[in-house]
């Protein structure tokens, strides 16, 4: 094993430790579901791989939504992290900007930095909010919120603040039209947008039987 490697392999126990206990869409098989996704479409778009597996790895190691909105602790654990690792400080910076601009909760007040693996893996991650597994995590994360499944008489927020998304007061249903029907065109990369295609048609295939059997 190079030093590379060796340090992908620590933080995968790393992470995989850190993350026993989380909700269940936001755990390991969502970590290493995302490591997948983006590696493949790195194989297709380029960027740093080496960033690329630590960043989908770290990405969630403190969700601000478990966490009391507090935004500011997973750049921090990921980079005490790193440091413990002796990664250089320039890829530290790296990392950490990942971390900190990947959530989709960015998008509403303007998301101020990029880079080709952000890029990747906030679509890799993106991958994993919509299709099958997205339909499954959007529930459980309902669940959690003791959201309703569904209101008809309850409408999608279209216009909503940073603020307001991230209390998550909605009906699951609802949640398709604040944000997952919107993913497929917020992809970033080219490679992204066509593996979200497959995915999003499922979700809009899901919404026509839920309307059908729902019918009171
Ligand atoms: P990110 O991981 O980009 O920060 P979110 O925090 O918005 O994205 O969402 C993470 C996961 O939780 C996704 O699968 C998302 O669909 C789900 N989720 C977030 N808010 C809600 C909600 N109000 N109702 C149902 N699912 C939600
Ligand atoms: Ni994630």
């Amino acid at each position: 094993m190079n030093k590379q490697e060796k340090i992908i392999e620590n933080t995968r126990q790393f992470v995989k430790q850190t993350l026993e206990k989380a909700e269940a869409g936001h755990d390991y098989w969502h970590i290493q579901r995302v490591l997948k996704n983006a590696e493949k479409i790195g194989e297709k778009e380029g960027g740093d791989l080496f960033i690329i597996r630590l960043g989908s790895l770290l990405h969630d190691i403190a969700d601000s939504k478990f966490h009391n909105g507090d935004e500011s602790l997973g750049p921090k654990v990921a980079r005490e992290f790193l440091e413990g690792q002796n990664v250089e400080e320039q890829n530290i910076e790296k990392i950490v900007k990942i971390i900190e601009n990947i959530s989709f909760k960015n998008t509403f007040d303007g998301q101020k930095y990029r880079s080709k693996e952000l890029d990747i893996i906030q679509d890799a991650d993106r991958l994993d909010a919509i299709g099958a597994i997205g339909i499954a995590r959007a529930f459980v994360y309902g669940g959690y919120k003791n959201n309703l499944i569904h209101h008809p008489g309850i409408k999608p927020k279209t216009r909503q603040s940073k603020e307001e998304y991230k209390k998550g007061e909605t009906t699951t249903i609802n949640h398709f039209y604040e944000k997952l029907l919107k993913l497929k065109d917020l992809m970033n990369t080219n490679t992204g947008r066509q593996m979200a295609e497959e995915r999003h048609r499922f979700m809009e295939d899901f919404l026509e039987q839920f309307y059908k059997e729902w019918d009171v």
